[in-house]
């Protein structure tokens, strides 16, 4: 089972956007896929036009003597099944607290799906907070989407300083560009600078109007627009992650 963690410190970038499509892209591929929409935004459950849990809902997933199938819910793709977000503010901070004093509890949760899924994707919310110190010890790979612009640079180097800090391990991490407009020189010179570092797939998410549709049809970009440029890039991209974490 590989655990890959859609994560930015930053918000807006396209962590939700391709959370959604990599999980059809692993589910199409045959994996059996679990998505767990763990961003209160509840964004990926909407795409997945699946209904939030209630509170109850999470309190159950994190108790102590949990059967953390009762959470899982089907999706209409074969292989592709998901942990749909609690969208009570509540719910989330007792889950946030469960992990205070605890890095590896979500690890811990993870593991009773061990033999159950080829992929376990996470969307996760922004921002630091116990949550994200156990999604990063919980994740075989934390993979960040990055607009290739001044501020999106600075929190990247923010999280690489946090994994240092943290002690976490550095390897873990892993980049891609999202939103990414060619016509702009910031973004071309970025891009030509990040790649230098190896951290980032050279396969890329141009901004595109098909992307931004997916809140119209709410279904991953191939279930709209299968012969779109969008869903080529996608497929490119999650090709190219794929090669480089199955033996
Ligand atoms: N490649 C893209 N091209 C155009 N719009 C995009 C692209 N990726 C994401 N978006 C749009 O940008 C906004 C933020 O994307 P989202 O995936 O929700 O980001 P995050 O989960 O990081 O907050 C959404 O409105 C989404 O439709
Ligand atoms: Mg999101």
């Amino acid at each position: 089972m590989i655990v890959i963690a859609l994560y930015n410190l930053k918000g807006g970038v396209g962590k939700t956007a391709s959370c959604v499509n990599f999980a059809y892209l692993a589910a199409k591929d045959g994996y059996k896929t679990l998505l767990w929409d763990i961003d209160p935004q509840g964004s990926t459950t909407f795409y997945y036009n699946v209904k939030p849990k209630n509170a109850m809902g999470i309190k159950k997933l994190i108790s102590k003597d949990v059967v953390l199938e009762s959470a899982i819910l089907a999706t209409e793709y074969d292989n592709l099944e998901i942990i749909p977000a609690d969208n009570s503010a509540k719910s989330f901070d007792i889950m946030v607290e469960e992990m205070k004093g605890n890095k590896t509890r979500l690890k811990g949760i993870l593991k009773q799906l061990e033999n159950e899924y080829d992929f376990v994707f996470i969307d996760c919310p922004p921002g630091f907070s116990a949550l994200s110190e156990n999604i990063f010890a919980a994740a075989d790979i934390v993979l960040m989407p990055i607009i290739p612009t001044t501020l999106s640079i600075r929190t990247y180097d923010m999280v690489k300083d946090y994994f240092k800090e943290k002690d976490l391990d550095g390897s873990k991490m892993m980049c891609f560009f999202t939103l990414v407009d060619l016509r702009k020189n910031m973004h071309n010179e970025i891009m030509e600078k990040l790649y230098k570092d190896k951290k980032f797939f050279q396969n890329y998410i141009p901004a595109l109007s098909d992307v931004e549709r997916m809140g119209i049809y709410r279904k991953p970009i191939e279930e709209y627009a299968r012969s779109s440029y969008a869903a080529k890039c996608y497929s490119d991209l999650w090709t190219e992650i794929k090669e480089g974490v199955v033996e």
